[in-house]
């Protein structure tokens, strides 16, 4: 089982930079508030805006937090919540590839930690890290919803399952 390395809460790349503002540009922002038009508040809009900010900084930042919160008038706090539940949000920058392998208990018993140590060795990434050429980035995940097809490899936004070493290493030729 590849060695973990927990996160810690107070890494100070997990703060908001004081010195540092991000904003939408005139085309996000009209996204940002067509997306307000279709929810009944600003609250119920937060899952879709993160969206739009993933789409636009490849990953959601302490500072695009602080953003989405001050355009949602919500708590920083309440809005990190949000973007640490869900996998689908990205909490540091990732690689061009977004290799995320799910290793919980389905995924765990027909062998996804030889999919993901596989990753790790053949790439030369720890886990959670880019390749120095930005093109990949190993994470390993929580149930990505489909056990059934276990194991599962999610690439961006495509699933990929009943997957092995094999299938991982044919899947990765394709993806340059
Ligand atoms: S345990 Fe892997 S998809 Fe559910």
């Amino acid at each position: 089982m590849a060695d973990l390395h927990p996160e810690n809460p107070y890494a100070k790349e997990r703060f908001p930079d004081p010195n540092k503002r991000v904003e939408f540009s005139d085309e996000a922002k009209q996204r940002f508030d067509y997306i307000l038009t279709r929810y009944p508040n600003k609250e119920a809009a937060l899952l879709p805006v993160l969206h739009l900010a993933q789409e636009v900084w490849g990953w959601i930042s302490p500072e695009v937090v602080v953003y989405v919160g001050e355009l949602l008038d919500l708590a920083p706090a309440t809005v990190f919540g949000v973007v640490s539940f869900y996998n689908m949000y990205n909490q540091r920058p990732v690689g061009k590839y977004h290799l995320q392998v799910c290793t919980n208990l389905s995924c765990m018993v027909t062998r996804a930690y030889d999919i993901y140590e596989h990753l790790c060795e053949k790439l030369d990434v720890q886990p959670g890290q880019t390749t120095r050429d930005g093109l990949y980035t190993v994470t390993e995940v929580e149930c990505l919803g489909s056990c059934g097809t276990a194991p599962v490899v999610q690439i961006n936004n495509d699933y990929h399952e009943n997957m092995d070493v094999a299938k991982m290493d044919a899947l990765l030729t394709r993806l340059k």
